[in-house]
């Protein structure tokens, strides 16, 4: 089976990267199946999608973080579909000193980045092994490959879909499915308002931001290519490059450089 053919999943799918992604795979003519928690959103988005492109697109109400629920639904909706690509996508942010974040944000973190994917990857691999071909991506970050202070456990879910990749695209291999990963830097969305905040963000750092369509393009070259891992941007491989060969000097800048929220 050719990557670009079949069906495209992708979570997360109501705002931001998701949507991106959802507008790129649809313009090169998949269908797909957009999963998040806001249905009109997601309606809205797939009535868009139909018209403009002609596809198939199917839409589920889900949320990640409930994996008995989400990984049956999933199922259902994907058999007997051959499946091009699934986008494990959805995710939310935390921002603060670790020692000052309350626990149910960072449990409702590690539910929706970490549980939400390994949830939605236990459910589509089967299905992708049993069809012998497809791809399965995952979104993690930048602050995946070098984690950022007072970001803590957000960086630590994103790491943790490194591993969780590794390991599967190893696992995938004598099938013919492809795993890869998609390490955005800043991206211009909804993210950082609707993130959680354990405290106010005073001084914020003049990062530079990437369009969303940036990421999407990413993803679909992964797909298509078959690539192991991106890294989207200049600044983000330039950041992911020093953190990883330089980690003393990354250390030394990120001290210098990160605002801190507070005072020992
Ligand atoms: N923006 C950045 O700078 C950046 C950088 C690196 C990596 N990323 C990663 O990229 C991914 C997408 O982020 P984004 O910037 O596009 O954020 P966004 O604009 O806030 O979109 C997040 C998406 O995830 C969905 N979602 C959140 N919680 C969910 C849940 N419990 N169940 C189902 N869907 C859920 C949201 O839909 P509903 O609320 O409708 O459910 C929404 O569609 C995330 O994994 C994020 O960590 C973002």
């Amino acid at each position: 089976m050719k990557s670009q053919d079949g069906l495209v999943v992708i979570t997360g799918a109501s705002e931001g990267i998701g949507r991106a992604t959802a507008a790129r795979f649809a313009a090169e003519g998949h269908d797909l199946l957009l999963v998040a928690r806001s249905g009109d959103r997601l309606a809205s988005l797939a009535d868009d999608l139909r018209s403009a492109h002609g596809i198939v697109c199917g839409v589920l109400v889900a949320d990640v973080r409930d994996a008995a629920a989400l990984r049956p639904a999933l199922t259902a909706a994907l058999q007997r579909r051959p499946i091009a690509a699934a986008v494990v996508n959805a995710g939310i942010g935390l921002y603060g000193p670790f020692a000052r974040s309350a626990w149910t944000d960072i449990e409702n973190l590690l539910r929706t980045n970490f549980d939400g994917a390994f949830a939605t990857a236990s459910a589509v691999l089967p299905l992708l092994l049993a069809q012998r071909g497809g791809s399965l991506v995952f979104i993690s970050s930048i602050i995946g490959k070098r984690a950022l202070p007072y970001n803590a456990a957000y960086c630590a879910t994103k790491q943790g879909l490194l591993g969780l990749a590794d390991a599967l695209r190893l696992e995938a291999r004598p099938y013919g499915v492809h795993v890869g990963v998609v390490c955005p830097a800043r991206t211009d969305t909804p993210f950082f308002d609707r993130m959680t905040y354990a405290v106010p963000q005073t001084t914020r750092r003049n990062v530079p931001t990437n369009p969303p369509e940036m990421v999407a393009a990413a993803v679909l070259r992964c797909v298509r290519r078959r690539r192991r891992e991106i890294v989207v941007s200049t600044a983000g491989k330039l950041f992911a490059f020093v953190g990883w060969h330089f980690p003393r000097l990354s250390d030394y800048l990120l001290y210098r450089n990160v605002p801190r929220p507070d005072k020992p």
